[in-house]
């Protein structure tokens, strides 16, 4: 998932400032600090890779500042995945080109500096580094260089086995520990820019995974994520465990209470997953699913690699679970060639499995992908319409599905608090907000948990009031 989409789902984290920073081992004393300013874009891969670049950075030399003015290098962490999004990156850089007078240094990280590469300091001559994610092991050599006056690229990683491990992690998230289990994708989906900008798919041996959830959890966190662009793929290089496997070996990790997982594919989506949930207390009640289409000609075109069938086949395995699994998907509208047709089965699909929340957008051409070739582009109007009808179709879902929840008892992991409203704001198992009040002047901390009974519903929300 990514953020610059249209939400009409369970709320998305967001990227906090207080910063923990794990094994960070000695930073030289006599060298001067220079300062840094990291502005993220994008998914929760992008959020966590960030992380890592703080740690690193931090453990060069490097301190973290708050405003672009305090720094003497300006990096973006950025998302190609849609144009939109893209356009960002070179906004920020025109908006702040007149500051590298002052000799501040910029770095294009991520997706779009793997896109566009060398093109960058083309069209923003002020860049002197540009490092696609699957380079991210090679910053500190490359950060000597552009202190050396010197232009600094990493791209050419693509292919590579590694994985982006570093002990130097800054976890700038007070309630949620992310871990990358796997990274790249091999799935190539005919619109999908990420396998060019994140490379070929590789897992993280299970064993790297475990030893970072049980130092999560010596920081104190008792929620994890792990993350990947299709975690379920996990294939452990050292063939100890499958992807259900790791899940419950996680959440069986002393210490840790909520486990969650985002994203996965339906091709690879296996029953055991949902047994794990199942059977193991702390994998949180909640799939993230792309479905992406319900039309099954679309989802071909797309290269998908599965049917509309085998998808809610899948859907069926978690609506026979023991416990209620909330539901959440992605889809595109105006992919090209959709007809009124095949995007009234993707509304009918919305139907069909009654989803928790949508994350939907627009068709956006990108570059070198195989549906840019493809015949019967969808004007952006209609684009528009169809994901207005989308949404509000989906509103009206999950109003419906949120009232069942009126006069539970749930427990919620606490976020924060809106002072405005004198509320609250925790998160279920199921990945919804519920917003809550509590009697008398407590104080409830990030990260810790609480008993809320839910008074009422709305389509993005709950709301209820703590039990004491
Ligand atoms: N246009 C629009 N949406 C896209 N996504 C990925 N590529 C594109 C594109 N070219 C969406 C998919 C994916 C989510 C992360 O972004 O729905 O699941
Ligand atoms: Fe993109 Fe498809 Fe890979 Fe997801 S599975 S990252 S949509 S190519």
């Amino acid at each position: 998932m990514d953020m610059d989409g249209l939400q009409t789902g369970a709320g998305r984290s967001q990227v906090r400032t207080r910063v923990i920073l794990s094994h960070m081992s000695g930073v030289s004393p006599n060298r001067p600090q220079k300062t840094f300013y990291l502005e993220t874009f994008g998914c929760q891969m992008n959020v966590h890779d960030s992380e890592k670049v703080i740690g690193t950075l931090v453990q060069e030399g490097y301190r973290q500042v708050e405003t672009v003015e305090q720094a003497d290098l300006i990096l973006y962490n950025t998302c190609s995945i849609r144009d939109k999004a893209e356009q960002k990156v070179f906004h920020r850089l025109a908006d702040f080109k007149k500051l590298q007078a002052q000799g501040k240094k910029f770095g294009v990280l991520g997706c779009v500096a793997q896109q566009e590469g060398h093109k960058i300091f083309e069209r923003a001559p002020h860049v002197s580094l540009v490092c696609g994610s699957a380079s991210y092991r090679n910053l500190p050599q490359m950060l000597v260089q552009i202190e050396a006056g010197k232009r600094s690229t990493g791209l050419d990683d693509r292919q590579t086995d590694e994985c982006f491990e570093t002990e130097f992690t800054a976890r700038t998230n007070p309630y949620r520990g992310y871990i990358t289990i796997i990274e790249g994708c091999d799935k190539f989906c005919a619109y999908c820019v990420v396998p060019f900008t994140r490379g070929k798919e590789r897992s993280r041996t299970s064993d790297s995974v475990m030893a970072e959830a049980r130092q999560l959890v010596d920081l104190g966190y008792s929620e994890i994520q792990l993350l990947g662009q299709n975690v379920n793929s996990y294939k452990d290089p050292a063939g100890k465990y499958s992807f259900a496997e790791l899940l419950a070996a996680v959440g069986e990790v002393p210490g840790v209470k909520r486990v969650r997982f985002t994203t996965s594919h339906p091709r690879d989506f296996g029953r055991d997953i949902v047994e794990a949930i199942d059977a193991v207390p702390t994998l949180c009640d909640h799939v993230h699913l792309p479905v992406q289409s319900g039309s099954a000609r679309v989802l071909d075109a797309m290269q998908r690699l599965y049917t509309r069938e085998q998808y809610l086949e899948r859907i069926a395995w978690m609506k026979s679970a023991k416990r209620e699994i909330s539901i959440t998907t992605d889809i595109i509208v105006g992919f090209p060639g959709e007809t009124e047709a095949d995007f009234e089965q993707t509304l009918s699909l919305l139907e069909e499995v009654g989803y928790d929340g949508v994350f939907s957008f627009k068709y956006s051409p990108r570059p070198n992908t195989p549906a840019l070739t493809l015949e019967d582009p969808i004007p952006d109007q209609e684009k528009a319409r169809r994901l207005e009808v989308l949404m509000a179709k989906q509103r009206e879902i999950q109003t419906a599905q949120n009232k069942k929840y009126a006069g539970k008892i749930a427990q919620v992991m606490v976020e924060g608090r809106n002072d405005a409203r004198g509320q609250w704001i925790g998160r279920t198992s199921q990945n919804k907000t519920l917003n809550f009040t509590a009697r008398g002047q407590v104080a409830l901390k990030a990260g810790t948990y609480a008993e809320v009974a839910i008074l009422s519903s709305f389509a993005n929300s709950l709301l209820g009031e703590m039990v004491v």
